[in-house]
């Protein structure tokens, strides 16, 4: 059981949206688009040497790349690997609300774990990983790095100690628009208000209860009603351009709700169908066309797997 089982291995790893508009720091899913790819190869040069195959001009020093301090962290674990190699292919722009850091975190130590015959449990992958996340925005959260990991819907209710529940969900489509401004996590948890108002708290615990919930019960008009936040979203739209346009005009054409995909820019909606996931994706189109401000889309549906192994 603790032998390596071969020397390098190819992953994609999902982008992510967390807090699920109510949730701020403890819910998260994955997607099925887009994803990263790294491949990950044990070799003999000691700490992590980073190779990057896209144009993103991430940092190469491992303690300040994001996959790279995962990934030291994963090998004080594992006193017999001197070092990887890591190849990073990203698709998921960094600073674009959807999870691109923990992406890139737990690409590589699920890479790393299938390299050493999957040692480590899950939860235990989600905390390596956090290292990294920590590189990215400050902080240790897990709400993009467990869905990643876990794939699904995922409650983080506790970050010390670790504690995970993959919460069931109804099949639901997603749409994203990625207008083209970025927004550091960092930056988007500084404006944060410290301190909320008791008659925020209650409506807020009331939401996060109800989108549980929801999914669980696969009650779709439960999840339509849950998705509100009353203490994060109002503070950080002010960042993204036309943002209760787009999330009113979504939901008149039917999407049963969203926000802002984590610290944004990004905005998602969720809907039951993939007629109305593609109308929500013209109206997002539309709307930044009006402005002139550039953008990606995608409609996806959230992706059960987490990272996955594509190339042994
Ligand atoms: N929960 C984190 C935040 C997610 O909203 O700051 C960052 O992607």
């Amino acid at each position: 059981m603790n032998e390596i089982n071969q020397q390098s291995v190819t992953v994609a790893s999902p982008a992510t949206v967390a807090n699920i508009v109510c949730g701020f720091d403890i819910l998260g899913f994955a997607i099925n688009e887009p994803e990263d790819t790294f491949t990950l190869t044990i070799c003999e040069e000691p700490g992590v040497t980073i190779i990057n195959e896209d144009n993103f001009n991430l940092p190469t020093i491992a303690e300040d790349n994001v996959s790279g301090a995962a990934l030291l962290a994963f090998l004080e674990a594992v006193p017999e690997i001197k070092g990887f190699k890591l190849e990073s292919n990203k698709q998921i722009k960094p600073g674009s609300g959807i999870g691109s850091s923990a992406a890139s975190a737990a690409g590589a130590v699920v890479a790393a774990n299938y390299l050493m015959n999957n040692r480590f449990t899950p939860l235990e992958l989600v905390r390596f990983a956090m290292v990294g996340e920590k590189v990215a925005s400050g902080v240790k959260h897990a709400d993009n790095i467990a869905p990643a990991i876990f794939g699904g819907v995922t409650l983080i209710r506790s970050i010390f100690p670790l504690d995970i529940i993959p919460i069931d969900a109804p099949h639901l489509y997603v749409t994203i628009v990625h207008p083209q401004i970025e927004v550091r996590t960092a930056d988007a948890r500084q404006i944060l208000k410290q301190n909320v108002l008791l008659k925020d708290a209650i409506k807020q615990w009331g939401n996060i209860a109800g989108l549980v919930a929801g999914f669980i019960q696969h009650d779709y008009d439960l999840i339509s009603r849950s998705l509100e936040d009353v203490i994060i979203e109002p503070v950080r739209s002010i960042l993204i351009p036309s943002f209760y346009e787009i999330k009113q005009k979504c939901k008149e054409a039917g999407a049963l709700g969203g926000g802002i995909s984590g610290s944004g820019p990004s905005i998602f909606m969720l809907s039951k169908t993939r007629a109305i996931a593609e109308n929500v994706e013209n109206i997002m189109k539309e709307i930044y066309n009006k402005i002139g401000l550039s953008y990606y889309t995608h409609a996806t549906t959230i992706n059960q797997q987490g990272v996955r192994i594509v190339n042994k």
